[in-house]
């Protein structure tokens, strides 16, 4: 991925996170998402008053796309106000592992949106879950 594209994609995550909703944490995080085809798709974190029920951007970011019929990623990118920028959780390392596990990821501070750090889904989520092994036929299944 050309140099330029990995900081369009940083710019672009920068913008989502203006829409984040984080009452809670107010901790806003933007992502931006690329497709094969070239395009973006942003996304930001969606906090819940059940605490449990909030989305992280790059969750948000990756149901928008898959739901608009997307399904080929090349990188992603994350926003916060924290030094080198914030991780992808567990939750979505599971998700990108499955669903965009050619991706790069790409992380920033907001306040210093030029230094970039990048990382492969692949390395992120290593030995991923990622298919419901056949299930054996039910007279197979009888004591086990
Ligand atoms: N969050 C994200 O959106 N992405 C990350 O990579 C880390 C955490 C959100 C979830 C929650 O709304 C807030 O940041 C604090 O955890």
């Amino acid at each position: 991925m050309p140099k330029l594209n990995k900081h369009q994609l940083i710019a672009a995550a920068m913008r989502a996170r203006r829409n984040a909703v984080a009452p809670y944490s107010k901790f806003p995080v933007g992502a931006a998402l690329l497709t094969k085809s070239g395009r973006i798709v942003r996304g930001a974190n969606v906090e819940s008053a059940s605490y449990g029920l909030t989305c992280c951007a790059e969750r948000v970011a990756l149901f928008k796309a898959l739901t608009e019929g997307e399904r080929e990623f090349t990188a992603i990118a994350v926003v916060a106000r924290a030094p080198k920028g914030a991780m992808p959780c567990g939750a979505c390392r599971q998700l990108l592992a499955e669903y965009a596990p050619d991706a790069m990821v790409f992380t920033a501070d907001s306040a210093d949106p030029d230094c970039v750090r990048e990382f492969k889904v692949a390395a992120l989520m290593p030995g991923a879950f990622l298919a419901v092994p056949a299930r054996p036929s039910r007279h197979r299944l009888r004591g086990k």
